[in-house]
């Protein structure tokens, strides 16, 4: 199995520009909310040098199979992100759960001051989409917020990467 053939959402340059971040963390740990059947976050484990951790409501299929064929490890916690307690620091936030306006901004709120200076916000689907108008609507509201705190370094496909000042 390669990580390539694992069912995702996301466009393989998206996957590969995780990966790149991923691998520049080298304190505190990664998180990433939205595990779907683990893509994103076995791309990033392949690489990583630091505990990869994931956040779903749901427990897909096909992750525990993925994590035994690839032999990488990802520490999942499977729980709403609205409920989940974080106390560690983050060297990379990937923020891909539910894209409606009140989830977004939960997911923001809740984990981004856990962001290290010069760690990585990585959010998905920041430009929208059909059915997620929640993100850019969120985006443009803190506008003002993200430039004073965050650097903004490239966007890939509708991946923004953001590096906190
Ligand atoms: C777009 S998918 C994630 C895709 C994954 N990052 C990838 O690239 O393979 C969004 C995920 O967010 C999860 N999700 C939705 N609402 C959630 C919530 N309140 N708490 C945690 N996860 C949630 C969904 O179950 C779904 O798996």
């Amino acid at each position: 199995m390669q990580l390539a053939d694992m069912i995702g959402y996301c466009e393989e340059v998206e996957y590969l520009a995780l990966q790149k971040y991923a691998e520049l963390v080298t304190e505190g740990v990664i998180l990433e909310i939205g595990t779907h059947q683990g893509k994103s976050a076995f791309y990033m484990a392949s690489v990583a040098h630091v505990p990869v951790y994931t956040v779903d409501k749901y427990d897909y299929y096909l992750f525990d199979s993925y994590k035994e064929q690839l032999g990488l490890d990802v520490i999942k916690i499977q729980e709403d992100s609205t409920e989940v307690k974080w106390h560690r620091s983050l060297g990379l936030l990937f923020i891909d759960g539910a894209h409606i306006y009140e989830m977004i901004k939960n997911d923001f709120r809740r984990f981004e001051p856990s962001v290290m200076k010069g760690g990585f916000l990585l959010i998905h689907d920041f430009a929208g989409g059909p059915t997620m108008d929640g993100v850019p609507a969120f985006l443009e509201e803190i506008q003002d917020e993200l430039n004073k705190r965050f650097e903004t370094l490239e966007t890939v496909d509708n991946l923004l990467c953001l590096q906190k000042k």
